[in-house]
């Protein structure tokens, strides 16, 4: 059966949305999940983009093995050669090398000819190849493109050296019979183009993503790029797991295969979540918590006779499964640790240890843990790549009440190992705790966003709570999670603070190497 490669971009296009600010150690848990899912290719960021981009692409690529990883680049030299500084440890070296081909983007954005961008596309090309066995380069903002142009510099670039050729919708403009026509045409008209992997990438801005990613599909393309829940830019990127199950439920229509381990999507979906803070709309198709809710009456009787007449996909399919019990307040390490393999978790000792001890904490204070409870406390441990945070949290104290002014008093423990209490009052418990941590961390704080989200179900369920801040002049997202509201709010604003503090503290590491 013809197989259709799948590029993930979730910690590239993905990670370029606002308010997404993941940190080397979660793209590596990202990274690795998405090996397990069954990504082709990841694209692991930007390496010239900043030296926290470098590193995670050169460590991801030192990491994944079972999927191609590449790297985005400008067509300038400077970016392929720290591209290649950052892949060259990698299983299969590919580059990403873009530039626009669009008549407003030459003109407006590159303020270039055409015959000028044919030549630098080409240069870059030939330049990568001195390095990498494998360059992809894609036309930016492709469907925009004159047609005849667009497949004069393809021919070029083919003859350059490049290996697969992306043709994306930069901006969610196409209708997919555009989308398609387009790739029709550059099979048709491109001497060559069988040489080469054609490849598909779509952005959401009128909702045409996935249809525009099918049609590109029925009409040649080897290759499609997303994200996991369509995270990205704006209306962000097609959703790879609405690919992948559209292709599996629809095979006969389609006929092809993609690689993709459908069991993985939950848990990929729920980790990119989790990791980025991006919420998943509850109606979102295949992962969101509605997308096999059946609320209707008629519905439900339906189901009961025969759950064919309105159910297509099962929640099995892509591996959501009940949580069962996993673990109670009696188990021991050993069986902790023989959970956490099992859950696919690869961590030190201490590690293990001090998830632990968090479990144990989290038993005394909560009836039933759920496979979904372990997940998060096993994640954290394993993305906390500092053991000591910059700010960490010790105690925290509300007085409220309806009829006074609440107010909190707050212990931390600053970066220099001192422990600082302040008191600060606010209209709501939530303000209160906001405002004595703002005297804490001695910063100018905004909130920019705020929400607290139960993980599992039942009064006692873990609470994750995610803000979204500015610091100093600078917005950055901070997750946490606790049994307590209150207490998950306050830590995932110090999770804030602490990414923008560690992130200046490697840029400057960097910058003094
Ligand atoms: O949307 C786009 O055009 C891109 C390119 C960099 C491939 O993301
Ligand atoms: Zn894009």
């Amino acid at each position: 059966m013809r197989k259709v490669d799948i590029f993930d971009t979730t910690l590239r296009d993905g990670e370029q949305s606002a308010g997404i600010n993941l940190n080397t150690a979660e793209k590596i848990e990202i990274a690795r999940q998405l090996e397990r899912f069954g990504a082709t290719i990841i694209e692991s960021g930007f390496p010239a983009a900043s030296p926290g981009d470098f590193d995670a692409v050169q460590r991801i690529a030192n990491t994944v093995k079972n999927s191609i990883v590449t790297g985005l680049a400008r067509t300038v030299e400077h970016d392929i050669e720290r591209a290649w500084e950052a892949l060259r440890g990698a299983e299969q070296p590919h580059i990403h090398i873009f530039l626009a081909t669009s008549p407003i983007h030459m003109q407006y954005k590159l303020m270039k000819t055409p015959e000028q961008v044919v030549e630098i596309a080409v240069e870059s090309v030939k330049y990568a190849r001195k390095y990498f066995p494998l360059v992809q380069w894609s036309a930016e903002d492709a469907s925009r493109s004159d047609p005849e142009f667009l497949a004069h510099i393809i021919r070029k670039v083919i003859a350059a050296g490049a290996t697969t050729i992306n043709l994306p919708d930069t901006v969610g403009y196409a209708t997919p019979s555009e989308y398609g026509a387009m790739f029709k045409y550059m099979k048709d008209n491109v001497v060559g183009i069988e040489k080469v992997k054609l490849s598909a990438h779509c952005h959401n801005d009128l909702g045409m993503a996935t249809a525009n990613t099918l049609a590109a599909i029925e009409n040649g393309a080897d290759q499609v790029e997303g994200t996991i829940n369509g995270i990205g830019e704006r209306a962000g990127n097609v959703a790879l797991e609405e690919i992948a199950v559209a292709l599996h439920i629809r095979k006969p229509i389609y006929g092809v295969e993609t690689g993709v381990n459908l069991k993985e999507i939950k848990r990929t979906s729920q980790l990119v979540s989790q990791l980025t803070g991006s919420m998943i709309q509850s109606n979102k198709a295949i992962v969101g918590k509605n997308a096999f809710a059946h609320e209707a009456g008629i519905h439900q009787d339906g189901m009961l006779k025969n759950p064919l007449t309105y159910e297509i996909i099962t929640p099995a399919l892509i591996g959501d499964v009940a949580t069962e019990l996993v673990l109670g307040k009696h188990s021991g390490r050993h069986a902790f640790k023989d959970r956490a393999i099992k859950m696919g978790f690869e961590l030190s000792d201490e590690k293990i240890n001090k998830a632990f001890l968090e479990f144990k904490k989290l038993a005394d204070s909560k009836k039933e843990i759920v496979e979904d409870d372990l997940y998060v406390l096993l994640t954290d441990q394993q993305i906390n790549e500092k053991n000591t945070p910059v700010y960490e949290l010790e105690s925290i104290q509300v007085q409220y009440s309806t009829d006074n002014v609440p107010t909190a008093t707050v212990s931390v423990q600053n970066p220099n190992g001192d422990k600082i209490s302040k008191s600060a009052p606010g209209a709501g418990a939530v303000e209160a705790i906001f405002n004595t941590l703002e005297l804490v961390v001695e910063g100018k704080v905004h909130i920019l966003d705020y929400r607290v989200t139960s993980i599992g179900k039942g009064r006692d369920a873990l609470g994750e709570a995610v803000i979204n801040l500015s610091y100093n002049g600078e917005a950055v997202t901070g997750r946490d999670v606790a049994q307590d509201v209150l207490e998950a709010s306050a830590k995932a604003y110090l999770n804030a603070v602490n990414r923008k503090l560690l992130k200046s503290e490697k840029i400057e590491e960097v910058a003094t190497k």
